[in-house]
Order: structure tokens, then sequence, then C-alpha cells
């Protein structure tokens, strides 16, 4: 069998297999008409991989990632992490695994707007039983690697979105996660402030943290080294960011620059 990552490239090289995916598909039923939002997904991401997923809205892209992150499970297929087939594990276990292994940002940041950013990112090591004192060291240790280290006291009204975003990126940093799930991280921000975000992930993946972004901005999929593009729940392509031409072109069309 072809392997999806080969042709991935990418500094990942031939790091260990973290996700795979065979034959997954998710039939949402809640609905009078079923939908079918995955249809016979296969994949595989390696470790340290930076991964973008692109496709039209409806494509199946939150699907996947939630998927993928343990939020969801799917209606049939196989999906195995780091060699154990998680079919296996009951919805405990799984959200063990989630909280002690993956990290999540969404479009909206969630952040409580009456505690400052430091005490946000706080929050999740309150949950995990982390001593006061540490838990604030860590928290702004972590502030400090997404750039925002001038503001630990500030409210999330206080900063603009780009800083509440990396303030969420630093929040989900705070159980040590090897995985980072980002659902259109960018989708609310200007440009400039969606690249500082772009920058922080792209610095945490460098550091070794493998990041999945689900981005419908080709300027976004830029950052990462794999690009995956869905169409009607299904891969219709994965290749390496750098060599899509399809992007690049995308990407110099929504910017106006030539991007090459
Ligand atoms: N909870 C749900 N119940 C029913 N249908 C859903 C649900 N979530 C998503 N869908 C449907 O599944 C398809 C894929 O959705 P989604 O993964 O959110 O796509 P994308 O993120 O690419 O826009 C869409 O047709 C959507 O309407
Ligand atoms: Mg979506």
């Amino acid at each position: 069998m072809s392997n999806p990552t080969e042709a991935g490239g990418g500094p990942a090289g031939a790091a260990p297999e973290l996700i795979r995916l065979q034959g997954v598909s998710k039939i949402y039923t809640k609905s009078k008409e079923p939908v079918t939002a995955l249809n016979d997904i296969a994949l595989v991401v390696r470790r340290r991989e930076f991964v973008s997923i692109m496709g039209p809205s409806g494509s199946g892209k939150s699907t996947l990632l939630s998927i993928m992150g343990l939020l969801d499970r799917p209606t049939s297929g196989v999906y195995t992490l780091e060699g154990v087939d998680l079919n296996s594990l009951k919805d405990r276990e799984l959200a063990r695994i989630r909280r002690d292994h993956f990290g999540f940002i969404f479009q909206q940041y969630n952040l409580f707007p009456e505690l400052t950013a430091v005490e946000n990112v706080e929050v999740p090591m309150i949950y995990a039983g982390v001593p006061a004192r540490e838990r604030r060291r860590r928290a702004v240790e972590l502030l400090e690697q997404v750039g925002l280290g001038h503001r630990l006291k500030h409210r999330p009204s206080e900063m603009s979105g780009g800083e509440q975003q990396r303030t969420a990126i630093a929040r989900a940093l705070a159980n040590s996660p090897t995985v980072l799930f980002a659902d259109e991280p960018t989708g609310n921000l200007p440009t400039d402030q969606g690249r500082q975000v772009m920058q922080a992930l792209k610095e945490l993946n460098h550091y070794g943290m493998t990041v999945l972004v689900v981005t419908h901005d080709p300027g976004i999929a830029l950052w990462s080294d794999r690009l995956l593009m869905l169409r009607d729940g299904r891969i219709v392509a994965d290749e390496p960011t750098a060599s899509s031409q399809l992007l690049q072109a995308q990407a110099a069309l929504w910017t106006g620059e030539d991007q090459a």
C-alpha cells in the first residue's frame, strides 16, 4: 500500500507514525436526511508534521479534525493512534488521551472575559491540579512563548483578536500536548494578526509539535508543510505545500502578491 505521507516531505521526514485513519466515514443521522460528512478517509499523519486541511464549506474539514482530535467518533473505519486501535477504548479512556495529549484552538477564542491572559492560561492547570506557583510560572512562560510576555495582565477585551487567539494557543499548551488541532484559527483575524498566529504555530511545530490546521485561506495554508484538500468528505489532494501549484497560485490571487 502506498503511504500518503511519503509524498508529504517537509521536516517530518520519516518521523514515527502518529495518526492512521483507514476507511473512516462519518454519517450524521440526526437530521432528516443522513449526511455523509466523511467518506472512506485513508490518512497517515506522522509526528512533527504541520498539516493544513482545506476544502469548500461543508466538505468535512471540521468533522475530520474532530474525529482525529477525539471530540467525535467515526461511524465506521479504524483510527489508530501510535499503533493503538482506538475502537477498543472506552469514551473515558479517549477523553484522557484527548486531555493529556491534544490541544485545541477554534475560530472563537473562548477565553473567560473576566480573567486576565495569565489567568486564562492557568485554567486547564487548575483542573489538572498543578500547584498555584507552578501554574503561574508556566502560564507566564507559555505566554512569552507566543510573544505575549507584555500582555500578561490584560483581559480579552483589552487585547487584539490575534493576541486573544495567541492566548488561546498558550492555554491549549498548558497540559503539554503533543498535537495541536486548530479549526479556522485565523478566521476572525485581519491578515497581519493571522500571520502572527501562524508564526506562533510554526514555531511550536519547529520545536516538535504536530500541528493540524483547518483553513479556507491559501495564505494560511502556505505556512504548513503538507496540504490536504477535501471535497464531499473525501481527500482529493495530499501534497507538499511547497510544490502545490494550485495553492501557490490561489495564495498569490488572495494576497495580490507573488508568493513564489
Ligand atoms: N452535527 C451535525 N449533524 C448533522 N450534519 C452535520 C453535523 N456537523 C456537520 N454536518 C454536516 O456534515 C458536512 C460536513 O461538515 P463540516 O465537517 O462542518 O464541514 P466543513 O468544516 O468543511 O465546513 C456538512 O454537510 C454539514 O452540514
Ligand atoms: Mg468547519
